[in-house]
């Protein structure tokens, strides 16, 4: 079988397991339309949200050593810095790295901290008070995990050639659009 291809395989379908903002997003909004509930509803949310860290290191992983791998195989790596297509794509790359890494290792160990210490049939209202701002702050940088998510793929599509930039500017606009959206509602059908 040609190496390429199955590493332009593996690279694509990673992608699509990086799809986790989107997923999250959606059961993130769900929880709140759920409203008050159950102590174990929030653990297991929470069980959810917390298991998607490592999988998603693994994906990012997966997807710049696959990445590298097509470079090498497909003529020279240094081609990283010379193609400033390839060069945003592992900077995006690494920006998600970074924000996961403050959910990972900041933000979820205080949450996971706040519920501990939680008892009874539902949140007792001072866990909750604590762990109101810290799901927003997640919720926020979730969005902007799906944006970059969104734009790294739109880059990739651009890795032989380049759209025109206005294309490109328009496309961008609306991938910040859709994440948006999916930071504020539900979207039922999707697209909306
Ligand atoms: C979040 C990270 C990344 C995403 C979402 C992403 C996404 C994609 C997508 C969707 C393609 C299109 C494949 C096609 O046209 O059939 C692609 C191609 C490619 N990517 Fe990535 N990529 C990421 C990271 C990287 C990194 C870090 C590198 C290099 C170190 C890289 C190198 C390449 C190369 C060389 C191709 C061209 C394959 C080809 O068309 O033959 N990617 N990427």
């Amino acid at each position: 079988m040609d190496l390429y291809n199955l590493l332009k395989f593996l690279h694509v379908i990673t992608v699509v397991f990086m799809a986790a903002p989107l997923y999250n997003l959606i059961v993130v909004n769900e929880r709140v339309s759920f409203g008050k509930a159950h102590l174990h509803v929030d653990q297991y949310f929470e069980n959810i949200i917390r298991g998607s860290s490592v999988r998603c290191y693994i994906f990012q992983l997966t997807a710049l050593v696959t990445g590298v791998l097509l470079l090498i195989r497909g003529g020279s790596w240094l081609s990283l810095f010379t193609n400033w297509v390839l060069l945003l794509k592992l900077l995006f790359l690494l920006a998600l790295t970074g924000l996961l890494s403050v959910v990972h290792f900041s933000i979820q160990p205080q949450i996971d901290k706040l519920l501990a210490q939680a008892e009874g049939d539902t949140m007792p209202q001072a866990v909750a008070a604590g762990i109101g701002p810290l799901r927003l702050k997640r919720k926020r940088l979730a969005s902007v995990c799906l944006f970059l998510v969104t734009t790294t793929v739109l880059l990739g599509v651009q890795v032989d050639s380049a759209f025109r930039l206005q294309t490109t500017l328009i496309l961008v606009g609306l991938a910040a659009l859709f994440s948006w959206r999916v930071y504020r509602t539900r979207v039922p059908y999707g697209w909306v």
